[in-house]
């Protein structure tokens, strides 16, 4: 197939361009496009067999769901109720990156809520997004526009990379400002619960709901029998060619302990990656060290973290060893996107 590439400026839309890419998902087509948080491989939500072309364009297993996209507040036609708390959440933090999962309509194809009877349902912060939903008329079901298992596209090159070729129509923009997706919090329990933690944090939600609380399986390992409340969340995920191993605790000890393994790994004929920060980069006894910023701006190292784990994927390196981040605020999202690109290996400092 083959693939239109388009760079927007975000500080001046090119109206027709988004009207091109708004009949590609009128017509049945699939497009990428930017989002606050993570670009999206978007196609009409409403439509099951375009729905379909994501599952295939992306590898996805066809029981992990599909967040739909709004671009308007009356998310009415789509979800059974809207309970007030996620009343609340829409009105403190739409448009933005959380996700609420609720009783869905009879007007959500089974194919996008892969048979579940609920859907996931978010507003983005971003123009073109928005203008692309509004302009195609209908709600965008849309994905990471990664292939299966790989981490999520924080800009176009990465989108490029993974789908030219698989999609009718990429639209680009600047680099994704949040860098992780989107939270998900599902609203038909009480108390509500999160089941991917993001920019909006339990911390924010307690604020509105004091006993929200974080899905156990989202911080742990998953026990082998465990069925996810998020189908997403069983796949591995994240994940770069080359093995992820996290070093977690005191940073001195952290320190330390990378040093030894390098040292051993190096040993062995090994190549180590090390992901570092501003902070302790300069520490490491190794060739390749990459920094996600500075410890003092969780946002910033949110925001880098995808694009520094593709990076390895392209130097032939062995393992990847990366520091923890304390799991509070940001940092627990970060964690757990950390924790899945590693198969839950945490060595402790
Ligand atoms: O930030 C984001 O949310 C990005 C951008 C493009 O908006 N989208 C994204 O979609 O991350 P995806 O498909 O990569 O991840 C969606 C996650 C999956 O783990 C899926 O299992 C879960 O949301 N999910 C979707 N609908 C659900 C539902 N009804 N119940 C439980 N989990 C659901
Ligand atoms: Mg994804």
């Amino acid at each position: 197939m083959e693939t239109k590439v388009a760079i927007l400026n975000e500080q001046k839309l090119d109206k027709n361009i988004i009207e091109e890419a708004a009949q590609v998902i009128k017509k049945g087509g699939v497009v990428v496009f930017p989002t606050e948080t993570v670009y999206g491989l978007g196609a009409n939500a409403l439509d099951e067999e375009a729905v379909k072309k994501i599952f295939v364009a992306k590898g996805r297993p066809q029981d992990n769901p599909l967040i739909i996209h709004v671009g308007d507040f009356n998310i009415s036609p789509y979800v059974k109720t809207v309970p007030t708390v996620a009343k609340e959440i829409i009105k403190r933090y739409w448009p933005g990156p959380i996700t609420l999962i609720l009783e869905k309509s009879e007007l959500v194809p089974m194919m996008t809520s892969a048979k579940l009877s609920t859907v996931g349902i978010r507003m983005p912060a971003n123009d073109i997004a928005i203008e692309l939903i509004r302009a195609a008329g209908a709600p965008i079901a849309a994905p990471s526009a990664n292939i299966s298992g790989r981490p999520s596209p924080t800009d176009v090159e990465s989108c490029i990379e993974d789908l030219n070729g698989k999609v009718d129509y990429i639209l680009g923009g600047e680099n994704s400002e949040v860098g992780l997706e989107s939270t998900i919090v599902d609203c038909t329990v009480n108390p509500i619960c999160i089941l991917r933690p993001g920019a909006i944090t339990v911390e924010m939600l307690r604020e509105l709901d004091e006993n929200v609380y974080i899905d156990p399986s989202v911080l742990t390992k998953p026990q082998e029998d465990f069925k996810p409340k998020a189908p997403g969340m069983k796949y591995r995920h994240y994940a770069p060619k080359a093995p992820v191993k996290i070093i977690n605790g005191d940073i001195e000890k952290t320190i330390a302990k990378i040093n030894e393994i390098v040292l051993n790994y190096i040993e062995h004929g090994k190549k180590v990656g090390v992901i570092a920060t501003d902070e302790t980069k300069e520490r490491y006894n190794n060739d390749v060290v990459i920094s996600l910023g500075s410890r003092a701006n969780l946002s910033q190292i949110g925001k880098n973290l995808f694009k520094v784990l593709r990076s390895f994927d392209t130097m032939n390196i062995d393992v990847i060893l990366c520091e923890g981040f304390n799991e509070q605020d940001f940092g627990t999202a970060i964690m757990n996107r950390l924790k899945k690109s590693a198969g839950f290996d945490i060595i402790e400092a």
